[in-house]
């Protein structure tokens, strides 16, 4: 507990898509609560994401590098820290494919840098958010699900630095000491995700109706679960989990990417001659499924959100904020867009 009679957490990453969802859930449910929330701002990190408690005392917005080591020591000292949750990350599989340094910096470099604080600190825990990805992929065909003992075998180079950043939350834990959990989720969706991973992308094409590129055929799985579901096990495991455990978080909805595109489609009354298929990412992961039959046993966790109200609260979140949408699409980001949307077979 601090002087000001509040527990703090510092979060990284909070001004990303699941960073801000996270932050403002925990502030609505623990009234006791208070978060640093420390972001580098980079593409993907938006204060317009916060706007909802930018005049909440309990919400202290710090603009910095994690893998600013002595900062982060030096603000978990002066708000008497308790843990730290780290969402910040590089985080699409496009962009590590096209440059992998970003990726090293900011998931491995600065994961260590934050358990390294959380070492020298003897902070009370942490939590490393991380994906299904470290997983690598599944056959099409096949039932099988990933456990927490699923073997790690990153294929891209984003989820190799996950991976890698993994490897040391394991490493400090077992040499230092260190009360961390990792959380393995899968595909994301919800407001406010940067419109350059698939759903966000292909319904902000539909409303403009600009073609919709599908990469390869179209049949890749992903298990797709609601933002707030996530933040939910995001906060269970860290006032639950058991320190150098790994949970698996997922919504058992799996759903190639073709099916996903069409359902955007139909929610907006536009034609599916929008779909354009385009050339294949390299490299591309067939499928990812979760068994989250761990979190749900030993956090108590489930998840509530149904995909399809979510997506369809979803879409009408983009159509409601057209303001956001412009802002993000626009300067250094655009380039990258038409980049990508130009990529064709
Ligand atoms: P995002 O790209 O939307 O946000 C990342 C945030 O991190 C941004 O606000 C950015 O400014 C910040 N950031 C980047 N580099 C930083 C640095 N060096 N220091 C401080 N802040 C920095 O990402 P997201 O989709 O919200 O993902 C958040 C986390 O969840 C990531 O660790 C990702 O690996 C993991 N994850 C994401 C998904 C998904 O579907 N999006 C699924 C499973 C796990
Ligand atoms: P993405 O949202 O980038 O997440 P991830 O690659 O981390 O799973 O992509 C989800 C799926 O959608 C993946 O199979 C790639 C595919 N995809 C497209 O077909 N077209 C696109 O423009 C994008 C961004 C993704």
């Amino acid at each position: 507990m601090s002087d000001s009679g509040h527990r703090t957490i510092l979060v990284s990453g909070g001004a990303g898509f699941i960073g801000s969802a996270f932050v403002m859930q925990m502030l609505a449910t623990n009234t006791n609560l208070r978060i640093i929330n420390v972001d580098a701002l980079t593409y993907a990190g938006n204060l317009e994401n916060l706007q909802a408690i930018e005049n909440d005392p309990r919400h202290v917005f710090i603009h910095a590098e994690i893998q600013n080591t002595e900062l982060m020591h030096s603000l978990c000292e002066q708000y008497a820290v308790e843990g730290i949750i780290n969402i910040a990350a590089e985080s699409h599989v496009d962009r590590s494919i096209q440059n992998a340094n970003p990726f090293i910096e900011t998931n491995i470099q600065g994961t260590v840098s934050l358990l390294t604080v959380a070492r020298d600190m003897k902070l009370k825990k942490f939590v490393q958010v991380s994906t299904d990805e470290v997983y690598g992929s599944l056959d099409q065909h096949s039932t099988e699900l990933f456990t927490e003992s699923t073997p790690l075998a990153p294929n891209s180079p984003y989820s190799s630095s996950k991976a890698s950043a993994d490897m040391f939350v394991r490493a400090f834990h077992h040499t230092h000491g260190v009360p961390a959990v990792i959380t393995r989720c899968s595909n994301n969706y919800g407001p406010r995700q940067f419109p350059e991973k698939l759903i966000p992308l292909m319904i902000l094409n539909a409303m403009e109706s600009k073609s919709l590129p599908v990469y390869g055929d179209g049949l890749n799985v992903r298990d797709w679960i609601h933002v707030n579901d996530h933040c939910d096990a995001i906060h269970r495991a860290y006032e639950y989990g058991i320190p150098g455990e790994v949970y698996n978080i997922g919504s058992e909805n799996e759903c190639n990417n073709l099916h996903i595109v069409r359902t955007i489609l139909s929610i907006l009354g536009k034609s599916e001659d929008l779909i354009q298929f385009v050339k294949d990412r390299p490299g591309h992961d067939k499928r990812y499924a979760i068994d989250a039959s761990k979190a749900k046993k030993e956090l108590g966790w489930k998840p509530r959100i149904t995909f399809e109200l979510g997506l369809r609260e979803t879409i009408e979140w983009y159509q409601d904020h057209p303001e956001w949408c412009e802002h993000v699409l626009s300067g250094e980001y655009r380039d990258y867009y038409s980049q990508q949307y130009h990529r064709e077979r």
